[in-house]
């Protein structure tokens, strides 16, 4: 099933010149790059990706961090790409991700983690449409 997913390299990644590294790993897996912008988050927008979030002890820290310096927007297009992104990229914490993993090559910590891809179609959806105007379906 070809599926659409929506990735950001967050800011921990663009600081540290990360941007090409994460890209190689996502296009050698056959993920196709269908939209990219490297952008700026405003409060608002990074509110309104981690929506399902607000409330947790962590909200205005993930807020404060993923608006302080640019990010990458990506689509990416490919054989069941929520999935396998997800996998790609590994788990939340970059010390127990497994091995040879985005965030376990690159993460710092438990919110310094590199890389966000959404957890499912759903989210997939409304995500895409926070990050990109344009309509994918
Ligand atoms: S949860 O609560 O299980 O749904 O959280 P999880 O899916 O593991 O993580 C959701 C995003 O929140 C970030 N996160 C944190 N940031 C700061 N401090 C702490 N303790 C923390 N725990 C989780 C984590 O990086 C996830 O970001 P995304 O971009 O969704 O991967």
């Amino acid at each position: 099933m070809t599926e659409k997913t929506l990735v950001l390299i967050k800011p921990d990644a663009v600081e540290r010149n990360l941007i090409g590294r994460i890209l190689v790993e996502y296009e050698r897996n056959d993920l196709k790059v269908l939209d990219m912008k490297l952008m700026k988050a405003s409060i608002d927008l990074a509110e309104k990706h981690y929506a399902e979030h607000n409330g947790k002890p962590f909200f205005n820290r993930l807020v404060t961090y993923l608006t302080r310096s640019p990010i990458v927007a990506l689509v990416l297009e490919g054989e069941n790409a929520i999935s396998r992104v997800r996998a790609l990229n590994g788990t939340t914490d970059p010390e127990t991700s497994k091995d040879n993993t985005i965030r376990a090559l690159y993460g710092l910590s438990l919110s310094e983690n590199t890389v966000h891809a959404s957890d499912s179609k759903e989210s997939a959806g409304r995500e895409r449409s926070i990050w990109f105007a344009k309509n994918y379906s």
